[in-house]
């Protein structure tokens, strides 16, 4: 990495971008909790069901566009950025550096476990009575995540701030 300060100030700023997605997501799941179930049938052939299938549709994307940004983000964490720790930071730092890279393994995995729920709401396959159980399951599961990531974020930039300081 020619500019190790740029990077840092890139990770930063996409931390903002994230958590505001992430919120975004957890909007679109509270919007689909006011949704009823939507059956194959409502899909196919009613157009009054027609919001319920844009208000999938809506979150299926956000999902798709969170777990795209946070995947990308943390590529550059666990390459270009490892690097410059491994260059500039002390004993203490990479330790702690190390312990948040860990995290990303769960992080994308509730993010692909998010897609499948929002899938599974899309499909039109869940029971009537089971779906708005579904819905707030998923507006459970979502907020958990948020609040994980925004921890995650957090810590980072505590450590990010530091290792900056010492090269600026
Ligand atoms: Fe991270
Ligand atoms: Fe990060």
């Amino acid at each position: 990495m020619d500019n190790p300060v740029a990077l840092i100030d890139g990770l930063l700023e996409d931390h903002a971008n994230i958590v505001r997605d992430v919120e975004g997501l957890e909007q679109a799941c509270s919007d689909a909790t006011a949704l009823t179930h939507l059956s194959q049938a409502d899909k196919d052939f009613s157009p009054g069901r027609l919001n319920k299938a844009e208000g999938l549709k809506k979150l299926q994307d956000i999902v798709t566009k969170c777990q795209a940004g946070v995947a990308e983000h943390f590529t550059k964490e666990e390459t270009a950025l490892l690097e410059v720790f491994k260059k500039h930071g002390n004993e203490d730092q990479m330790l702690q550096f190390h312990t948040l890279l860990k995290q990303h393994h769960e992080l994308k995995e509730r993010f692909a476990e998010a897609k499948n729920r929002a899938d599974q709401l899309a499909s039109g396959e869940i029971l009537t009575g089971n779906w708005n159980a579904a819905a707030n399951d998923l507006l459970t599961y979502m907020n958990k995540t948020r609040k994980l990531i925004e921890e995650h974020a957090s810590t980072e930039h505590f450590l990010f701030r530091a290792l900056r300081n010492d090269l600026s």
